[in-house]
């Protein structure tokens, strides 16, 4: 069955595309490369010893994304395209709606229009916005703090109204945690480009010596050793987690929400001593006052995944920080290199 891979090239995207590959599935990956590397789709080929059909292309481009769907006779998609610097959305925020709502919008418009009914999307636990309890359940309410947040929001709601409207339509939204770590190979990870937002990269360049030190953002928060908690998902499971959620559903209809997290939280001083047990270096770090709109700690319940789906994380921090110094050490800059 052919699966139409929006955002396929990225990080969380090429990971699950190995994942639907080993699962007998085959993705077509769509991508405009805006955050990811061409070469991408060789170390997916070294990986898998196949190669997988790539269309250069945009979300937002309606006529390419039909040829596409009818000439690969796609059944459903997983949509990971879409761009996700917080910091970047709150400075360009209509870049962001344009990219991520209305190119769901196109997307979802090419997919009708090719009878195209099953959609798999790329949410977030941003949509918690500040925790009301944890751990976090797929009915605490919804909301958001930033626009990237709000991109996720409105996209969710824009595939439940897709659904009401078609009782044949699917659409599964999975709420990522924190998704960390990199192929156990070390030839696919995440490779930011400039300031990575997220810790573990910024840690591993920081093992690198690319950066001198780890920011660690509060020192005083009510956790056990006062630094922020989350929930760090490796980026096997997650991908395993999409496979997850579109096999056990493939014949039902509706909207659907999902949480994909461990259900267990570390902090960053845990993550940074893992890291350095991994990479047998010192990894240098400087505390710094609280940032404004972060919160003490946040992690999942994730136990609806496991009861519906059979679906649980089985690797553990250590399998994150080795996998992810890995990928780091032998491509310290990336792809490109
Ligand atoms: N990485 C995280 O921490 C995290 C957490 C929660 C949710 N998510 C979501 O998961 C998805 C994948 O994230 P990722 O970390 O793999 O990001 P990524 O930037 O590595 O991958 C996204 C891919 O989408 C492509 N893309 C962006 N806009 C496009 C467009 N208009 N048309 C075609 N391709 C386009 C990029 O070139 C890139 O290859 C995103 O929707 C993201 O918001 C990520």
């Amino acid at each position: 069955m052919n699966i139409l891979v929006t955002g396929g090239m990225g990080y969380i995207g090429s990971h699950t595309c190995l994942a639907l590959y080993k699962a007998g599935f085959t993705p077509i990956i769509y991508d405009n490369l805006s955050n990811s590397s061409i070469k991408v789709l060789e170390q997916l080929k070294i990986i898998a010893n196949h190669t997988f059909e790539f269309v250069e292309g945009d979300i937002n481009d309606r006529d390419k994304l039909e040829a596409t769907l009818n000439d690969y006779n796609i059944k459903a998609v997983f949509h990971f395209a879409s761009l996700k610097a917080v910091g970047k959305s709150t400075e360009q925020p209509l870049r962001y709606y344009d990219n991520n709502v209305s190119g769901t919008v196109t997307l979802l418009t090419a997919m009708q229009k090719s009878a195209v009914k099953q959609i798999i999307f790329s949410s977030s636990a941003t949509v918690y916005g500040d925790p009301q309890y944890l751990p976090i359940d797929e009915k605490h309410p919804i909301t958001a703090t930033n626009p990237y947040g709000w991109t996720k929001v409105m996209v969710e709601q824009i595939l439940n109204d897709w659904c009401l409207a078609n009782e044949q339509n699917l659409a599964i939204a999975l709420r990522y945690f924190n998704p960390a770590g990199a192929h156990p190979s070390g030839l696919l990870g995440e490779s930011p480009t400039g300031i990575p937002n997220n810790l573990m990269p910024y840690i591993s360049q920081t093992a690198v010596g690319q950066r001198e030190f780890v920011n660690i953002f509060g020192n005083d928060y009510d956790t056990e050793d006062g630094t922020g908690v989350r929930d760090y998902i490796h980026i096997m499971d997650l991908a395993e987690g999409h496979v997850a959620a579109f096999s056990t559903h493939q014949k039902d209809s509706g909207s659907l929400v999902y949480n994909l997290g461990t259900g267990k939280g570390y902090t960053v001083l845990e993550i940074i001593t893992a890291f350095s047990s991994s990479a047998n270096v010192e990894i240098n770090y400087k505390f710094a006052p609280r940032r404004a709109g972060d919160i003490a700690s946040n992690f999942a319940n994730a136990s609806l995944a496991q009861e519906k789906l059979g679906w649980k994380a089985k690797l553990n921090i250590k399998a994150m920080t080795d996998d992810t110094w890995r990928w780091q050490s032998k491509y310290p800059n990336g792809l490109e290199d």
